[in-house]
């Protein structure tokens, strides 16, 4: 009874020119391993849930993307949106879907545009989170050692007399702001979440019932078509009334039965350019280069790439991102890297 929902919905507009909202970055194969990330997060995920059991959840313009890199899909293990309104909508359509299935499913709700390198400890992390769910009602996600105050995260506070490999959580707090963020830290006894859920199909939606009410009578309404001809009908008359609200707002910081389990893998969630070059391997100059033929003299801590390996010649360039393609050239210093998406939108509007 294991299943699993990705979810692949994010356009990751700060990975652009790369990933573009007709190609987001999940459908890339971002480390130059031979595979994109949601194959590797497929294949990651397969190893403990039967592949019919693995659901996808995105936007209904990427349906081809998908079956052309998980040809083994079939049309019912790909939930399409009509629209994108962030994660907890499309958790709950997704779990009710899996209840009709099997109202005793256990299901991981995971991205799909994560960097996991250890599966064997990933894989071992999951089966202990499985097994605590089927035991308890409770809502458990995975925590990583935070390393800096990033204000992009969820952190988790969790009792620091507790020794329980599976701890409760005391307080979930999505996004705070830098001087908080820092205070966590220091403290010691938070993680980050790394947005990686685990937890019984009936403890979710019970939960969304109890904090999410109207969000829960809007899909519940449409429950009975769920699994039939009569669903899309539904959902794309339904789907845009949902709040447009993540699950760590309208969930996690409000349930009582959280539980974090430390992750023992190392997880990077390929936020940005940045985050990237920490993963590749680097030059003696500590220059991260992917699928370029590059000449580089006073050049360091750069990160150079190109769609078709061409020849790239850098001299007196330090800590920038260049990013060749086809039709776009970026140059830009890496510690502005998170102004990459305000970059892109204010281009679209131009348009
Ligand atoms: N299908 C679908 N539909 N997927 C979506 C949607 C949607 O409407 N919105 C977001 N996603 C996908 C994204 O593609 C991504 O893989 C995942 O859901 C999480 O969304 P993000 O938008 O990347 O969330 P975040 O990075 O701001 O925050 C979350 O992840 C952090 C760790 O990376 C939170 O869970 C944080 O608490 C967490 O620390
Ligand atoms: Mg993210």
């Amino acid at each position: 009874n294991y299943y699993a929902i990705l979810m692949a919905g994010g356009v990751g507009s700060r990975f652009w020119p790369v990933s573009t909202p007709e190609f987001p970055k999940q459908f890339h194969d971002m480390l130059g391993t031979g595979e994109t990330l949601i194959q590797k997060t497929f294949d990651r995920l397969s190893q403990l849930i039967p592949k019919e059991n693995i659901l996808i959840l995105s936007h209904e313009k990427y349906r081809d993307l998908l079956l052309e890199q998980l040809p083994e899909l079939t049309e019912e293990q790909i939930i399409l949106e009509p629209e994108m309104r962030n994660t907890a909508p499309c958790i709950l359509y997704a779990s009710m879907k899996v209840k009709k299935k099997n109202p005793d499913a256990l299901m991981i709700v995971a991205p799909s545009d994560h960097w996991i390198e250890d599966e064997v400890q990933f894989v071992a992390n999951l089966q202990k989170a499985f097994d605590a769910c089927e035991k308890e009602r409770v809502l458990m996600t995975l925590g990583i050692l935070p390393t800096f105050p990033n204000t992009g995260y969820g952190y988790i506070e969790y009792d620091r007399l507790d020794t329980n490999p599976i701890k409760k959580v005391v307080q979930f707090r999505e996004k705070p702001d830098y001087i908080t963020a820092k205070k966590f830290i220091q403290k010691r006894n938070f993680l980050w979440n790394s947005g990686i859920f685990i937890w019984s199909v009936a403890t979710i939606l019970k939960a969304f019932k109890d904090f999410q009410p109207e969000m829960y009578e809007l899909f519940e309404a449409g429950e009975p078509a769920f699994n039939t001809k009569e669903e899309k009908q539904f959902i794309d008359q339904t789907y845009y009334r949902a709040e447009n609200i993540s699950i760590d707002y309208a969930v996690m910081e409000k349930a009582e039965n959280v539980f974090v389990l430390p992750a023992t893998f190392d997880w990077n969630d390929l936020g940005t350019w940045g985050s990237l070059y920490d993963k590749l391997p680097k030059d003696e100059n500590e220059n991260a280069v992917v699928n370029a033929n590059v000449f580089l003299e006073n050049a360091t801590n750069n990160i150079v790439r190109t769609d078709q390996g061409k020849k790239v010649v850098i001299d007196g360039l330090c800590d920038y991102i260049i990013v060749d393609k086809k039709d776009v050239l970026l140059i830009y210093p890496k510690k502005k890297e998170q102004d990459i998406k305000t970059v892109v939108a204010k281009m679209n509007e131009k348009k």
